[in-house]
């Protein structure tokens, strides 16, 4: 199997800059020489550009604009055309970010070559907030909305159409912490949820086995967005938005073993790995660890 390892040095969709340096945190953390030991093959391509210096926008009202706008769309139609050109080759592509406004390049690039995806949405956030409930502005806050063809116009026609990807076939795991919109959101659209409630009521391994099977229920497949803040704080202290009472690094590593099995994945990103917000890039290192586990990596 060949992967395609996409690196996407963004952060201007998120409150916090640093994010932008977790592609590289997570290759030095030896992720390369970890696919290679499972059998791939893996090519480097260059990162995908990724603006990174613009002028701070001051404080956001409601329905205003979102934040650094132009440069998120900019930077995710690239990444949705490098997505599609990585398919066509017939690789697999791992995209590694940067803040999680990247899912909707990577969804819009999916979402040209095949019929129709699934998602699995690894989050403590659900990421459905549009311009009008955002509480900060901030399109990492916006990119599940904007790939379900809710938001913001220019951030649902990235790639020229909308939307990406269905509410029946899209599942979040993880989830504590939801804005009142979100809520809403959830409910009016049919998105599944399984809420940290859902996973210490079912345990880890039913909850995964029903998101494959809504995910995969008439697509081809499904993708893994995988927010590295779904992990509680005290595995993965190095990202923007922590929350606490997130899953365990055990319950982490056996819902991907399980993605794994499953034979179901088409594609996967691992964003908001912030190495400017720890030491000694532990949270880069678990995120290495993680992607092996999805990809084959087996205790025995
Ligand atoms: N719900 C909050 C917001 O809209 C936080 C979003 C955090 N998103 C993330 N991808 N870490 O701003
Ligand atoms: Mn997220
Ligand atoms: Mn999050
Ligand atoms: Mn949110």
């Amino acid at each position: 199997p060949e992967l395609s390892i996409l690196r996407v040095p963004f952060d201007l969709g998120a409150g916090r800059k640093g994010v932008r340096r977790g592609p590289d945190a997570i290759l030095q953390a030896g992720l390369e020489r970890k696919l290679r030991q499972l059998g791939y093959s893996c090519e480097l391509p260059d990162p995908v550009p990724a603006p990174s210096t613009a002028k701070e926008s001051g404080v956001f009202v409601p329905q205003a604009e979102p934040r650094h706008l132009n440069e998120a769309v900019k930077v995710n139609e690239a990444l949705a055309v490098q997505i599609k050109d990585v398919l066509e080759r017939g690789r697999f592509p791992l995209v590694l970010g940067g803040d999680h406004s990247i899912a909707i390049g990577t969804l819009a690039g999916l979402a040209q070559h095949y019929r129709s995806i699934g998602v699995i949405w690894f989050d403590a956030h659900a990421d459905l907030n549009t311009p009008d409930t955002s509480p900060s502005g901030n399109i990492h806050g916006m990119s599940l909305a904007a790939s379900l063809g809710i938001g913001h116009h220019r951030l649902t026609r990235i790639g020229g159409f909308l939307p990406k990807i269905r509410p029946q076939h899209t599942v979040i795991i993880g989830a504590r912490q939801l804005d009142p919109g979100e809520k809403e959101l959830i409910r009016a659209e049919g998105v599944t949820c399984f809420t940290m409630h859902e996973i210490d009521l079912m345990g880890i391994a039913r909850v995964t086995e029903e998101a494959v099977r809504i995910a995969t229920a008439g697509t081809d497949g499904l993708h893994v967005s995988f927010d590295i803040d779904s992990l509680d704080p005290l595995e993965a202290p190095g990202t923007g938005t922590p929350v606490k009472g997130g899953i365990s690094y055990r319950e982490a590593h056996l819902a991907l073993e399980l993605l794994y099995e499953a034979g179901s994945v088409l594609s996967a990103e691992m964003v908001e790995v912030n190495p400017a917000l720890e030491r000694d890039n532990q949270t880069a290192r678990l995120a290495a660890e993680l992607i092996s586990s999805l990809l084959g990596q087996r205790i025995l």
